[in-house]
């Protein structure tokens, strides 16, 4: 299987060591070759050495390269993001993105691309960096009917409460140790104004409910204006502060009333969480996922939610599974989440 990675930064450069390193994995990983790499400057210094020509400049003609089996969108952002993904998938390429952004706003145009042309796109990356949650919801969770999905979903600003929690510390410093750190979005106002985790507990919210959510239907308010002393008064009280994202059914849908919307939960702001509550001890880049469903009851998932190794563990995981699809002559059709629809409101 043939790889065209778009990006080599944080996620892309720890994807490439992965399959440029391939000992000691699963054997599939060793057939998965990263045949080209995209990038915006060619004279910018790599963690990872992409031998001779590999390394380009020129994306178009990764996603257009009929030897490329997959394409791996590493490179965040909405443009030319989007439209190479799109591009990949008119060529007859499977797709692996982390990208979240545009997966939240276009993931109703790739999916519908992607089953017309009969490929895959895999996004496990894009929600919660190495934590699986995707595949779960889709799969082993699929029989329940989930009540509510609460999660902890950007690292960069769970980082930054927790040192504050700790140290009181100045919030630039900290958010530039995140940055350095390669937690953060290229634009880091989309960490700390909630806006990276709205975009993923859209995509949670339209895998657990069954049909696509429209951003502008999330609520989101960001950890800017949360001080030191908030936190500290918090603290007296019993609680920490974290930025939560919060989907929630409820009461039960009425399928054929427009009343719908007003049943269904979405927003993302800083929240009093009890110190005795599961998400109250997920500190620093570490995330989380409380699911609550029938017949489960409360499941969680927890773990890194950014950076390189873990994100890349994501990242290569899709890739795995992608082939082994593929050997097995599965059908990608039954792959593609956020087609599946179970509410009217959410499928206009
Ligand atoms: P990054 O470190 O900023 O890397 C972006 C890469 O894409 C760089 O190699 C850059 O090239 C390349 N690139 C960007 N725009 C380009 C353009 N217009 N043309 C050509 N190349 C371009 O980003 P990242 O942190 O790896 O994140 C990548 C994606 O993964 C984003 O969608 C992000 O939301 C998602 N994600 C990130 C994390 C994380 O922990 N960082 C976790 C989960 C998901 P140059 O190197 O030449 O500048
Ligand atoms: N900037 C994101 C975060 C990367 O901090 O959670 C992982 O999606």
């Amino acid at each position: 299987m043939r790889v065209g990675l778009l990006g080599l930064g944080t996620v892309g450069s720890g994807t490439a060591k992965i399959l440029l390193d391939p000992a000691h994995r699963h054997p599939l990983v060793g057939q998965i070759e990263l045949a080209r790499v995209g990038v915006r400057s060619l004279d910018k210094p790599r963690s990872v050495a992409i031998e001779g020509d590999r390394l380009t400049t020129d994306l178009e003609s990764i996603v257009s390269d009929p030897t490329i089996d997959v394409v791996v969108e590493v490179m965040g952002g909405l443009e030319p993001a989007r439209s190479l993904i799109l591009k990949a998938i008119a060529h007859g390429k499977h797709v692996v993105t982390a990208n979240k952004a545009v997966i939240a706003r276009y993931g109703d145009e790739i999916f519908t691309a992607a089953n017309e042309a009969g490929v895959y796109v895999m996004l496990e990356a894009a929600v919660a960096g190495g934590i699986p949650v995707i595949q779960p919801l889709k799969q082993a969770l699929g029989v329940n009917r989930i009540r509510a999905v609460t999660g902890i979903i950007n690292g960069t600003t769970n980082y930054i409460l927790t040192r504050m929690q700790r140290e009181g510390g100045d919030f630039e410093a900290i958010l530039a140790d995140a940055q350095r750190l390669g937690y953060a979005e290229a634009d880091p106002s989309a960490d700390v104004d909630g806006l990276d985790a709205a975009d993923k507990i859209a995509i949670l919210a339209s895998l657990a409910f069954g049909g696509r959510i429209k951003l502008s239907e999330v609520y989101s308010e960001g950890i800017r204006h949360v001080t030191a002393a908030d936190i500290a008064y918090a603290d007296r009280l019993g609680f920490v502060i974290k930025l939560l994202a919060i989907a929630r059914r409820d009461s039960d849908f009425d399928e054929t009333s427009d009343q719908a919307l007003d049943q269904l939960q979405l927003r993302v702001h800083p929240t009093l969480v009890p110190v005795s509550h599961p998400l109250a001890s997920v500190n620093d880049v570490y995330n989380a996922i409380l699911i609550e469903g029938d017949p489960i009851g409360q499941v969680m998932f927890f773990g890194p939610g950014a950076g390189e190794g873990p994100t890349a563990s994501a990242v290569v995981s899709d890739l795995l599974n992608l082939a082994a699809n593929l050997r097995a002559g599965t059908t990608p059709k039954a792959t593609n989440p956020l087609l599946a629809c179970s509410h009217q409101h959410y499928c206009k």
